[in-house]
């Protein structure tokens, strides 16, 4: 990294923090490397590909959870928060993760799923068990005597209450997601206590971070008022209903004077993080003392394709947010993560004839834009969504749930099946593609989720080889970025904000301008940028034939280029 002063304080934009210029790369572990042939990735699996991480360039690994759990939402269902998922090894696997990942100058954020537990989890087991058990109250409970709670739909079957009835206690507990994932009740400070120990156990051990999971419902208000019916399945609108309450930041603040104030180094981000740019800041602005990186979803819940919303209202989103944290406060850039479709399939082209051009030029966007970059695994390969035929293939809660919902009450299920094959979290989530051989090299076993077939081709061994290829091209602008803080830390401008194929800004930093210009069209297309690129230099492109004409690009075309 070419800036090594660090203070525990960044007050504005500009100001320097690792975590401002890192690139962060998810792993889901499931689907990463298998190394015991059970078809399941595992620490092991991902030890095994440490130098393939740190050939990349990648400075920090987002690893979503492994903690012990029943499995019902993969791992966002924990059972025991100090203790690995056997599935996925050891917690000497882990420490000896954390140490191989540290010796290769790679640092390792965890998820961090507090507002539900599973309920397997010892709390919850007890909580269950009477009215008066100590435990009660770490969870939000409706005695039956008071009527039927008011109905709150639960995220993975939009259809049923998420309001369970227990017989045992004759009453009902809230699960905003699965029914086996009970919500924490946050009201209680004994839940916040063993939450910020909890914390400090993991930090202690040296990871470098959290990714806040959903936290935004952690915070709920206790009148649970009534939800409009025009609302349900739509997660923008549901936030001020389902959380955002009106403890929320105190509770983030106090988990920074607890925990985070004393871990200066450490990284955290908000996934979720409100409605509105505003909203987002609340949990990054510097001066509230919470977190660091906001990670909203406005441009991934934005449609199914971008062909359905259109790039003006995508660059809009993007323009929006920087406006609001040009500053100060800090954000994300991402396309894809385990709760998405593939990129390449969103935002991109996933034909033969432009699969790799339009990954490519994706990789350039998340890497030139303002925020920490947070890149999904398998992206660099250009993997591409799977696209399942039978409910069969799927395996993912959400998925099933929605499917068995619609059989039980005679709905499209042609349709629904088909929308999955866009929209489904499921497709990227098949297995890391890492060579030729059976199942891609990523298990010798029967792997959880199928591997997409066009594997022979895409695939690790076979792109290394490639000068050309997503990987390589992958690695190059890893290289370019962290060569020029200019992307990192310049002022981004929207340019030519109307042009519906042309994503075009400027990045400024200090006498230094960087142009980036990203055809997301099948077309060649025109923009007008409004400066003269006479003295200009192309320092990238995805294609590798240059050309002279910057101002008329090829499809799916990206090119990064000097202007002084
Ligand atoms: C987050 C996770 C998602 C999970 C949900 C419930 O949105 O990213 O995978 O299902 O929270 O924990």
């Amino acid at each position: 990294m070419f800036i090594t002063a660090q203070s525990q304080e960044t007050k504005t934009s500009t100001d320097k923090k690792w975590w401002k210029e890192a690139v962060v790369y998810q792993i889901y572990p499931r689907s990463f490397k298998d190394s015991d042939g059970d078809g399941v990735g595992d620490l092991k699996g991902i030890i095994s590909k440490l130098d393939y991480l740190r050939s990349i360039g990648i400075d920090a690994v987002w690893l979503n959870p492994i903690y012990e759990s029943p499995n019902d939402d993969n791992g966002y269902d924990i059972s025991n928060y100090r203790e690995i998922m056997k599935d996925f090894g050891t917690m000497q696997d882990f420490d000896l993760l954390l140490k191989g990942m540290h010796e290769r100058g790679i640092k390792l954020i965890m998820d961090l799923v507090v507002n539900h537990s599973s309920d397997e989890n010892y709390w919850f087991q007890e909580s269950r068990k009477s009215r008066d058990n100590k435990y009660r109250n770490y969870y939000y409970w409706w005695p039956a005597e008071k009527g039927t709670p008011p109905y709150r739909w639960s995220f993975f079957d939009v259809n049923s209450n998420a309001w369970k009835y227990d017989a045992q206690t004759d009453s009902y507990y809230l699960h905003y997601f699965s029914v086996k994932q009970p919500d924490l009740n946050w009201n209680n400070p004994e839940v916040r206590n063993e939450i910020y120990d909890m914390m400090k156990f993991w930090l202690d051990k040296g990871i470098d971070g959290f990714r806040l999971d959903a936290f935004q419902f952690a915070s709920k208000d206790p009148s649970f008022p009534e939800l409009p019916k025009e609302i349900v399945g739509k997660p923008l609108e549901i936030i001020k209903y389902y959380g955002n309450g009106s403890h929320l930041h105190d509770y983030l603040q106090e988990m920074n004077r607890e925990v985070l104030s004393k871990y200066p180094n450490a990284m955290t981000v908000a996934e979720g993080a409100g409605d509105s740019p505003k909203a987002a800041m609340k949990f990054v602005d510097p001066d509230r003392k919470e977190l660091n990186i906001a990670y909203h979803f406005e441009s991934v819940d934005i449609g199914k394709h971008l062909s359905d919303f259109g790039l003006v209202k995508y660059k809009d989103i993007f323009s929006r947010y920087d406006e609001t944290f040009k500053d100060k406060g800090w954000l994300s850039i991402f396309m894809a993560n385990h709760d998405q479709p593939r990129m390449v399939s969103k935002f991109g082209n996933d034909t033969e004839k432009y699969r790799e051009l339009s990954s490519k030029m994706l990789t350039t966007f998340v890497m030139t834009m303002r925020g920490t970059t947070f890149y999904y695994q398998g992206d660099e390969l250009g993997m591409s969504n799977i696209r399942f035929d039978n409910i069969e293939d799927y395996n993912d809660v959400d998925t099933r749930n929605k499917h068995q919902f619609l059989k039980e009450n005679n709905g499209d299920l042609k349709a629904f099946l088909e929308g999955q094959k866009q929209t489904s979290r499921e497709n990227g989530r098949t297995p890391i593609q890492w060579n030729a051989d059976a199942n891609a090299g990523f298990t010798v076993g029967k792997p959880w989720l199928k591997v997409n077939p066009n594997y022979t081709k895409v695939n690790v061994e076979t792109l290394e080889k490639d000068p050309n290829s997503t990987l390589n091209y992958f690695r190059k602008l890893v290289q370019l970025r962290k060569n020029n803080p200019v992307l990192i830390y310049g002022k981004y401008t929207l340019l030519d904000k109307e042009n519906p194929k042309v994503f075009a800004f400027t990045r400024e930093l200090e006498g230094k301008k960087t142009l980036v210009l990203l055809n997301f069209s099948a077309d060649n297309a025109t923009v007008n940028t409004g400066i003269n690129l006479n003295n200009s230099k192309i320092i990238s492109s995805n294609y590798q034939e240059m050309r002279s004409n910057k101002s008329i690009l090829r499809p799916y075309e990206a090119l990064i280029i000097e202007i002084n």
